[in-house]
């Protein structure tokens, strides 16, 4: 081979270089990566919305892309005096008016469905459930390993986790004689001193390997890929600070309105449903440093530090950081609606938050003078979970003199849900003689070239804790610190003489209330489009 010939197979190798690898990788793969231990999934609440509606279709699904281990089981727990047989069915219904389900698979995975009734503060109830587990490891083999998923309210956290461990059932053995993990589901605590005491209580029993606290937007796809687009790519690293970034929105848009759950809801509000934990999660993974290596602790740590940098609010100058919102009567799509007081449920003249705007900002060396617009709503125009990255205009316009026009600043937008899709926005010529600039967008679909199984959040998050992965969950540490930032200004804004005059009144099936544009920057944030 002459050198024009090595020239030109470089050439091709470099052109080849130049498109995206397809790494061959099986579609099954991307379900598990590593073996995951016979275990017994034990769901208290088993008669509850979560179980029918995330819970059993999550571990269904799981089981139809073979993403559970060979011998498992699950053991639906609750107070209701159903039969195994009850618990099969209703699962089977609500899987059914969900979608398609094939009996024959449907079928084996359901001879692994157990029910027990159980008291949740009766000692006895937790012996029978310790008997019938040590009955289920003996047919299937589950080696007496247990997930206890608590999908309850949340004033029952403290007595299941402590009645567990009197009965034993929280024993970790680490020389292979069984473990068991404990799933506590959000909000973990209410502030600051509910939560830790929450915490001291679970730990009288478990320890905090043991314990997984569920954050189930951290498990989904578009979330989860925020670390890899940041930190696997090296263009978008050294523009990813206050030098280059003018704002950063953060939005999680919501049509649903409060449902059947007035009674959580008029205690917890919009801030304490989704800012404490949803909004916070996403605000850290945007502003993070990067870890040092991909483990669960690294990763905790750097978001603990992000936490850590939160500029308190002052108590006077809460109005200036943050609106408060509630939806009114009005109309989704064609539908009309109530309004928040009008829900079953919802106490007569309530002022329970339904919407939030906060201008938080990140007091480090990056992120100085940054705002980030975080912003959550039910009842909005549309579903739309999304970060947008505003860049700064060009620090100097060659083109303003020649065309008096304004520059469009380039604009990056995460999308999270429902469109799983990267856009990026940048300027071009406009075709023809006339020089004239226009915007258009670089877009990336999430799902482009993939056409394996997917997993929706809640089996991700059940998946990684079968295998013992804290990746996407919470530290202690981050949720006291999350409620640290929190709990001030809850206190501000439920315990001030105007906490009636705050509350601003939208329309359902609006962007939240009109007197939000007063926020300062909140003009320009309306102005990016998509709110
Ligand atoms: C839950 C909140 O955690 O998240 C709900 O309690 C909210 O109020 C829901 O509707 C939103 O989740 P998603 O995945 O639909 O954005």
């Amino acid at each position: 081979m002459d050198e024009g010939d090595r020239n030109v197979g470089r050439e091709t190798e470099a052109m080849a270089e130049s498109y995206a690898p397809d790494l061959g990788i099986s579609p099954a793969a991307c379900v598990i990566d590593k073996p995951i231990d016979p275990c017994i999934i034990v769901i208290f609440g088993a008669s509850g919305d979560l179980t029918a509606r995330k819970l059993i279709p999550s571990l269904y699904h799981l089981y139809l892309n073979k993403g559970l281990p060979p011998s498992f089981a699950i053991v639906g727990c609750s107070r209701t005096g159903w039969s195994r047989q009850d618990f099969q069915e209703h699962m089977e219904r609500s899987i059914r008016e969900a979608g398609s389900l094939d009996t024959a698979p449907w079928n084996e995975f359901a001879e692994r469905l157990y029910y027990q009734t159980v008291q949740y503060d009766s000692p006895a109830s937790y012996e029978g459930l310790a008997t019938a587990l040590r009955r289920i490891d003996e047919k299937h083999g589950t080696g007496e390993n247990r997930v206890f998923y608590l999908a309850l309210p949340p004033s029952l956290y403290q007595t299941v986790g402590e009645t567990l461990g009197q009965a034993g059932l929280s024993r970790d053995d680490e020389n292979g004689g069984g473990w068991a993990r404990i799933v506590i589901e959000k909000p973990f605590g209410r502030d600051l001193e509910t939560a830790r005491d929450l915490n001291n209580s679970l730990r009288q029993s478990f320890q905090e390997h043991q314990i997984y606290r569920i954050d189930h937007y951290l498990a989904k796809e578009t979330v989860q890929n925020m670390l890899v687009f940041r930190f696997a790519n090296a263009i978008f690293e050294p523009i990813w600070n206050r030098s280059y970034i003018d704002y950063v929105k953060i939005t999680a848009a919501e049509t649903l309105g409060v449902e059947h759950r007035a009674g959580y809801y008029e205690e917890a509000g919009v801030l304490r449903d989704v800012f404490q934990n949803h909004m916070m999660q996403l605000l850290a993974i945007t502003a993070m440093e990067p870890p040092s290596v991909f483990e669960a602790d690294r990763v905790q740590d750097e978001k603990a530090k992000v936490f850590r940098c939160l500029r308190p609010f002052a108590v006077d100058s809460v109005d200036e950081h943050l609106t408060l919102g509630q939806y009114g009567p009005g109309t989704i799509g064609d539908t009309a609606v109530p309004g928040y007081r009008d829900e079953p449920g919802v106490r007569p003249g309530s002022l329970t938050a339904t919407f939030a705007l906060m201008r938080v900002f990140v007091d480090n060396w990056r992120w100085q003078g940054v705002p980030f617009y975080v912003m959550s709503g039910k009842r909005l125009a549309r579903k739309l979970t999304e970060i947008v990255i505003q860049f700064k205009e060009v620090p100097h316009s060659m083109f303003r003199h020649v065309l008096g026009e304004h520059i469009t600043a380039n604009r990056l937008i995460l999308g999270v849900q429902p469109d799983e899709k990267i856009t990026c926005t940048f300027q071009t010529k406009n075709p023809g003689a006339t020089f004239c600039l226009r915007s258009v967008t670089m877009d990336f679909d999430y799902h482009q070239n993939y056409q394996g199984p997917r997993l929706d959040a809640y089996e991700k998050a059940l998946l990684d804790c079968m295998q013992g992965d804290h990746m996407l969950f919470w530290r202690q540490d981050g949720v006291e610190l999350s409620w640290s930032f929190l709990t001030p200004i809850l206190d501000e804004c439920e315990n001030c003489s105007e906490r009636a005059e705050r509350l601003r009144f939208y329309r359902s099936g609006s962007w939240g209330p009109l007197g939000a544009q007063d926020m300062e920057g909140f003009s320009r944030f309306r102005s990016t489009g998509s709110f």
